[in-house]
């Protein structure tokens, strides 16, 4: 009999060979791989197509786990900071994939659940699509609502002022999270630093603000870019596992190509089998 485990399992890897299905096309020549569970089923999605689909294209890391993910699986591999230029600039990523701890109705996101946070968005902003990919229980109105706190990498000197820092701004009881089980001490990410799991109030989206609610934090009540924005402030936060402003599709019309953290589209495995698609 199929367990629980079972069916989320499948769900995120129907929504993966959909999402290849839709956004791999033939001719693309890089892209980014995500970290965790679901990408694990991007993955199998791409060499399932075969040699002669995937030989020509090159695939970007977003960490240790990802690199071991496209090295065992005999893709063609290249760190981020190594592909290739072209009139002077490093090469746009054609797409890229990952998953995604939450994701709310205008499809931001929280990610860095695993830790890799950093590298993902450094993927995903050098790359022309963005792609999420998840099982239903990822989906939400609004971010901190299933996932309650958002994680922030920081470096390790600065960690007790940011959490003090996080503290003031209404995140009852920000904390830096452990390695255990599996390593005593802090977690430290791929990039040497340490993660702090801030937990904030369901964030508001520009729909959610009136006279009455400015989203700046009063009470701890935040609109993602304002807090997003006062983050990114902070001296020692590295980078938020927030995901937010704008898509790939949306960049250009804005003078704005290759800053986009947002997906063009999230895919969701749903628990009757069906895959659910979250368009911008
Ligand atoms: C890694 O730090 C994360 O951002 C992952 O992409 C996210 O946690 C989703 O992981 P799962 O696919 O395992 O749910």
């Amino acid at each position: 009999m199929e367990s629980a485990a079972d069916h989320i399992e499948m769900a995120k890897k129907k929504a993966a060979y959909r999402a290849v299905d839709d956004y791999l096309l033939p001719s693309y020549k890089f892209v980014g791989i995500g970290s965790g569970s679901t990408v694990v089923y991007v993955v199998d999605a791409i060499v399932s197509r075969g040699p002669e689909f995937y030989s020509g294209m090159t695939f970007i890391p977003t960490g240790s786990q990802s690199k071991g993910l496209i090295k065992t699986a005999g893709l063609n591999m290249c760190y981020v900071d190594e592909r290739p230029f072209i009139n002077g600039q490093p090469v746009a990523l054609d797409v890229a994939f990952d998953g995604a701890d939450e994701v709310d109705e205008d499809l931001n996101l929280i990610k860095g659940g695993g830790a890799c946070l950093f590298q993902e968005k450094l993927v995903a902003t050098a790359a022309r699509k963005f792609v999420a990919v998840a099982d239903s229980r990822k989906k939400s109105l609004r971010l901190c609502t299933k996932w309650k706190t958002i994680p922030i990498e920081v470096l390790p000197l600065a960690a007790p002022d940011v959490l003090r820092r996080l503290r003031t701004m209404g995140s009852p009881s920000p904390a830096v999270r452990s390695g255990l089980p599996s390593k005593a001490g802090e977690c430290v990410t791929d990039n040497g630093m340490w993660i702090i799991d801030a937990p904030f109030s369901p964030l508001l989206i520009p729909e959610d603000l009136s006279s009455a609610e400015d989203g700046k934090g009063r009470d701890g009540s935040w609109e993602i870019q304002t807090l997003a924005d006062e983050l990114l402030k902070v001296p020692g936060i590295v980078e938020i596992g927030l995901f937010y402003g704008f898509n790939g599709s949306q960049a250009a019309g804005l003078g704005k190509e290759l800053q986009a953290q947002k997906p063009v589209a999230a895919y969701f495995g749903m628990p009757d089998g069906q895959v659910q698609v979250q368009n911008a």
